[in-house]
């Protein structure tokens, strides 16, 4: 008996200790975590939080009632020295009804509620509703705004407390689009249109996500969503749809020409300049924080670099290496670091 207790106090001594190490060297906390979907930030979320809570107390109380019928029966008729074989016993027909009517009421319980919501998520969206176009494309996200006619990438500005309807599509391969803390998660099918309707609270900024494997950089495949008070959404969506800056400096205005003369024309549009439809919308590109899908911040250096060598940033990106390099990559990075 000893030597088997000593057995076992070693490995779980151990496990305890490195469990132990772990979370405190992580420093984890419920509130630094910005995927999580437990602190949600909008109507979808609350309601898809408050399903995945009922869900989650029903089943602990199960466990409890489980494990300590279980712990309560191992001690109660544990053998003791000297008994005789207890009467053996085949079915109980009281206890197996009542158990499954308990469990069936439990479902029930359960059930309704999450086809409810299933049906209220695909209602249909309110008249003042903001539209958004969604693509999700091999690997990063394209946003239309059709009622404001301008597209950008891979930034969704939403307005606080406006309900918004995203419509997705995928002109290439299956993607999800993924808002954790917004609670929003769904698929982008090629071939059809899905949609996603929420209400954020308040303002703030949240990562979002790819959320179903779509090739070499599908976890490079992130966006960041940026909640706005109701004034600076419109202010934005103003900035957003001025053409794009003038290049200023001699730096700027040689990267303009760079731009006009190679083949960036052919992917990128940036109006009044260029109409190309492959990658990203550059028009105002640089009011974007990020740069790739959210895979570095939107700075010259970062830019030059993602020009040199795109492959090298994020595999399999359709964006090839023009060649360009040195001074060039330099006017460039300026030129397109000034469309605010
Ligand atoms: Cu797109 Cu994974």
């Amino acid at each position: 008996m000893r030597t088997a207790r000593s057995r076992f106090r070693l490995p779980t001594a151990l496990l305890l200790a490195a469990t132990a190490l772990l979370l405190t060297s992580c420093g984890w906390s419920l509130w630094d975590v910005p995927m999580t979907t437990v602190i949600p930030k909008s109507d979808f979320g609350k309601a898809t939080h408050g399903l995945f809570m009922l869900i989650s107390w029903w089943t602990l109380g199960i466990f409890i009632v489980v494990e300590g019928a279980l712990v309560w029966a191992c001690l109660r008729f544990r053998e003791k020295p000297g008994q005789p074989i207890p009467s053996q016993v085949h079915g109980h027909t009281v206890l197996e009804v009542s158990w499954t009517i308990a469990f069936a009421v439990i479902l029930l319980i359960i059930g309704i509620p999450t086809i409810r919501m299933i049906f209220k998520t695909q209602e249909p969206e309110a008249a003042t509703a903001l539209r958004v176009e969604v693509a999700g494309r091999q690997w990063w996200w394209e946003f239309t705004y059709p009622e404001y006619k301008f597209t950008t990438a891979n930034e969704v500005h939403i307005p606080a407390g406006r309900q918004v309807a995203f419509y997705l599509h995928a002109p290439d391969v299956i993607h999800s689009f993924w808002m954790p803390q917004l609670g929003g998660k769904r698929d982008v099918v090629p071939g059809r249109i899905n949609r996603l309707t929420l209400t954020a609270d308040g303002p703030g900024e949240f990562p979002g996500q790819c959320a179903e494997y779509c090739g070499t950089s599908h976890a490079n495949m992130r966006f960041r969503i940026v909640v706005h008070p109701k004034e600076s959404f419109e202010q934005w969506v103003a900035g957003q749809q001025k053409p794009p800056a003038e290049p200023v400096g001699d730096l700027a205005q040689k990267g303009h020409e760079i731009f006009t003369q190679a083949a960036c024309v052919g992917c990128h549009t940036i109006r009044g300049v260029s109409g190309g439809v492959m990658g990203p919308d550059l028009t105002h590109f640089a009011s974007r924080k990020t740069l790739g899908a959210n895979l570095m911040a939107n700075t010259p250096e970062n830019v030059a670099k993602w020009i040199e060598n795109p492959g090298h940033m994020k595999p399999g990106a359709l964006m090839p290496d023009l060649g360009m390099r040195g001074e060039q990559t330099k006017a460039l990075a300026a030129y397109l670091t000034s469309l605010k």
